[in-house]
């Protein structure tokens, strides 16, 4: 990882967590009655201490590469709006039907800390929160680019999208039966770019979006995100094997116990790592257009790949 990218990364997620605390505030918004302290405090569980940021970070800088004049305090309406989607999205995986984890971010997980029904309604909250973020005008000043990053981020994030990944998910491990358990390789690339794939995707192409991007380039970025997602979720299956929950912040060696259908599964670590490899040079080429201004974002691939947690 370079050390520009651990610095930036780190710097903008100081500047989102602060953007979120404020968002996260005890003051009901014009429409809103009461923000119910238990759920708000289970709210600030989810979203604050902790997580890499990395799905607002490419936003950002997707954003700035289609526009350099951009500044990431303008973008970080949609940034917090991703992140508010990616925490929602954790704190159900984490839930004793899903994949009953009492770890998170170093932190107990959100059920463990309160309960189960607060931390489904935190989750919700938190779905909510990120089209009510999108959609409120100082997201953009263009309704219709506020109305196309509502439907990149439902499109992503819902039934053909992460909500179905997860679903996916859970059926490869044989939950309901034989239908869908033990998937080939390419039914768990499908899987998984669906449960962690669509919204690394969508958080590119909405910054591409802000940025004023015209429809060549959201393509060509839609495709990276959508070769860094495949990725991400790679490398997260191969920390599952070889990292800690020191490390990691969340439990290790969970994959294989409940017969999850992962790549390293089906092909082991070593071919893992190279395919992970091909994947970041795919993604690097795919930036090729843009040439030294897409440092960001290629130092951000590699990161993906070689990080640690
Ligand atoms: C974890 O995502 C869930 C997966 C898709 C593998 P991250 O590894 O981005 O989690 P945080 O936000 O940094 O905690
Ligand atoms: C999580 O995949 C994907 C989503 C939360 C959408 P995992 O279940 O592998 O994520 P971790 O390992 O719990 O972070
Ligand atoms: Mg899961
Ligand atoms: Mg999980
Ligand atoms: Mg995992």
């Amino acid at each position: 990882m370079t050390a520009d990218l651990e610095a930036a990364l780190a710097d903008f997620a100081r500047a989102l967590e602060a953007d979120l605390a404020a968002r996260l505030d005890a003051a009901p918004r014009p429409g809103e009655i009461v923000r119910p302290p238990r759920l708000l405090a289970a709210m600030r569980h989810a979203v604050l201490a902790g997580g890499k940021r990395l799905r607002p970070f490419l936003l950002v800088e997707a954003a700035r590469l289609v526009d350099p004049g951009l500044t990431p305090a303008a973008l970080m309406p949609a940034a917090a709006a991703v992140e508010c989607l990616h925490c929602y999205s954790l704190v159900h995986d984490d839930l004793p039907a899903m994949d009953d984890d009492a770890l998170r971010r170093g932190r107990p997980t959100v059920h463990v800390a309160y309960d189960d029904a607060t931390a489904i309604l935190a989750g919700d909250a938190l779905l909510t929160l990120a089209f009510d973020l999108l959609a409120d005008p100082a997201c953009h000043a263009d309704p219709a680019v506020r109305a196309a990053l509502v439907l990149d981020l439902a499109r992503a994030g819902g039934l053909g999208g992460m909500v179905g990944g997860q679903m996916l998910d859970l059926a490869a491990e044989g939950r309901f039966g034989t239908a869908g358990a033990d998937p080939d390789e390419a039914g768990i690339r499908q899987l998984q770019a669906m449960k962690t794939g669509a919204l690394i995707r969508a958080a590119i192409v909405m910054g591409a979006r802000l940025g004023g991007g015209k429809d060549a380039d959201i393509i060509r970025l839609g495709r990276f995100g959508e070769v860094i997602g495949l990725a991400f979720q790679l490398a997260d299956d191969l920390l599952d094997v070889t990292s800690t929950t020191e490390e990691m912040g969340k439990a290790v060696a969970k994959d294989a116990a409940h017969g999850k259908g992962t790549l390293v599964g089906l092909h082991g670590v070593d071919a893992s790592r190279a395919e992970l490899e091909r994947l970041v040079t795919e993604a690097a080429d795919l930036l090729a257009p843009w040439g030294q201004r897409s440092d960001m974002l290629i130092a951000a691939a590699r990161f993906v790949a070689d990080r640690r947690r």
